[in-house]
């Protein structure tokens, strides 16, 4: 059984023997992969909407999993009892709905040991939603499918001690460990940035000047961590 870069990346952050839960658990690749190669002893896989929900059903009979792999209709976190996975997988969602769905279940939340989050989009808002709720970066990496570069990190119960936004938005475990996709994931970025400032050049508007400010202060700061990347700089101002 194959998975993709990304989906691999994910089970390489399971640690192995625990009890995982997939929130939005989608085709079942992921806890179909980690019961075969016994990586997990038991996946309770969580699905809310009801067509990839009954997809899930069939294929956990399909392949004969129904004794490792529990399949749950609903909501994020609310379809867990408090203590019954010390691993919690969420991939494939939007970096503000995992924020939502991490909120709505403190009592679930405070029994996980691990979280492996794989954001789509606003990484850097889900980075400071766990720094600010005690959650501490444990270990992150870019992975690249198909053109688009996705974060894909472990967080545990702690205190994260990087509490800069910037480096918060592009990932302070990324910068550290000099991620390999770091300097391209970062020249995306600047001409992301780079647009948006092009596109707010002609106005006079004063809201919009301090917005052009603000950008070039990005800008400048993420060819610094660029610089630094290639080695050219020892020290991020
Ligand atoms: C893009 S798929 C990702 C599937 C898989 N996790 C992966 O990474 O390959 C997102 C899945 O999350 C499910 N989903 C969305 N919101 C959810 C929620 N609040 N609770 C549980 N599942 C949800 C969707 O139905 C969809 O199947």
């Amino acid at each position: 059984m194959r998975l993709t870069k990304r989906l691999n990346a994910i089970v390489n952050y399971v640690t192995p023997g625990k009890i995982v839960a997939d929130i939005g658990t989608g085709h079942l690749q992921l806890p179909l992969y980690l019961v075969k190669t016994k990586r997990s002893p038991r996946v309770i896989a969580t699905e809310y909407n009801l067509g990839p929900y009954q997809i899930a059903c069939f294929t956990v009979a399909l392949f004969n999993e129904k004794e490792k792999i529990e399949l749950r209709q609903g909501n994020g976190l609310l379809v867990l009892m408090p203590g019954e996975a010390e691993i919690v997988v969420m991939a494939g969602m939007g970096g503000n709905t995992i924020c939502q769905l991490l909120s709505r279940a403190p009592n679930v939340l405070s029994r996980v040991k691990r979280l492996i989050l794989q954001p789509t989009t606003r990484a850097g808002d889900l980075r400071c939603w766990l720094t600010q709720n005690n959650w501490r970066l444990v270990d992150e990496l870019l992975v690249k499918e198909k053109g688009h570069f996705y974060p894909v990190m472990a967080a545990e119960p702690g205190i994260e001690v990087i509490q800069d936004k910037l480096l918060l938005a592009i990932g302070p475990r990324l910068v550290e460990k000099n991620d390999p996709l770091l300097p391209a994931y970062l020249e995306k970025q600047i001409q992301i940035y780079r647009r948006i400032l092009n596109e707010l050049a002609g106005s006079q508007n004063p809201v919009y000047f301090e917005k052009r400010r603000a950008l070039e202060t990005i800008i400048s700061k993420l060819n610094q961590l660029l610089a630094h990347c290639y080695g050219k700089l020892d020290r991020i101002e």
